[in-house]
């Protein structure tokens, strides 16, 4: 995929680890919310196996995009808006830019911090990957969540969002770069 090897080039010449790493830092954040990594595209196809997707409703959003894989991945291969956001500014210009270079227009990235900002408007399917997410910080976007329409869908991975207004659609073992991870597929259901 094109854009596999683009980001590969932007992050093996030309954005330094340890500029990632002093974004990290300087976001104050506890540093295992920062952790990078990558859910796999077969564990998010499988995760979205079953959903009909409308170009004109549906809009994908994944909170803590990193160097935004996933976002690029929906838009591409499901045809709906999908968007990014992350703390980390170098990942949001970096995607930013690869979406200029490459013409992908319906692809928005943003810079943000996802437990303060309200997401949930236009969003139907948001990915949370928020296996190393400290307890505080995942209730905090998990009360984000509550506010997403009736029928949205949420994708988490390692641990489940129990709440009455989420109802499990399946749960699965899929690969991600940190290796085999637990992915829960939710429904709103009111
Ligand atoms: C494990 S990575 C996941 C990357 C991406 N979702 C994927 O699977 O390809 C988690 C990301 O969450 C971001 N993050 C953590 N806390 C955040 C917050 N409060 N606001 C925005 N981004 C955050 C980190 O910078 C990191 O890039």
């Amino acid at each position: 995929m094109v854009i596999d090897w683009t980001m590969f080039y932007f992050y093996s010449f030309i954005i330094s680890p340890s500029r990632l790493k002093f974004e990290r830092d300087k976001t104050g954040k506890p540093a295992t919310d920062m952790t990078p990594g990558e859910l796999s595209y077969l564990a998010l196809e499988k995760a979205l196996s079953g959903r009909k997707m409308d170009p004109k409703k549906d809009m994908f959003i994944d909170l803590g995009c990193g160097r935004g894989k996933l976002t690029f991945f929906v838009a591409i291969r499901y045809g709906i808006r999908s968007a990014g956001v992350d703390l980390v500014g170098t990942y949001i210009k970096a995607a930013q830019k690869l979406a200029n270079i490459r013409k992908i227009k319906t692809v928005k990235f943003i810079q943000k911090d996802v437990i303060n900002t309200r997401f949930s408007g236009q969003s139907t399917i948001v990915c949370l990957t928020w296996t190393m997410w400290t307890k505080a910080s995942r209730v905090a976007v998990a009360k984000q969540c509550l506010s997403l329409k009736k029928g949205a869908w949420l994708i988490t991975t390692t641990i489940p969002l129990k709440h009455a207004s989420f109802e499990s659609i399946k749960t699965f073992s899929a690969p991600s770069s940190w290796g085999s991870t637990i992915v829960y597929v939710h429904r709103k259901v009111s």
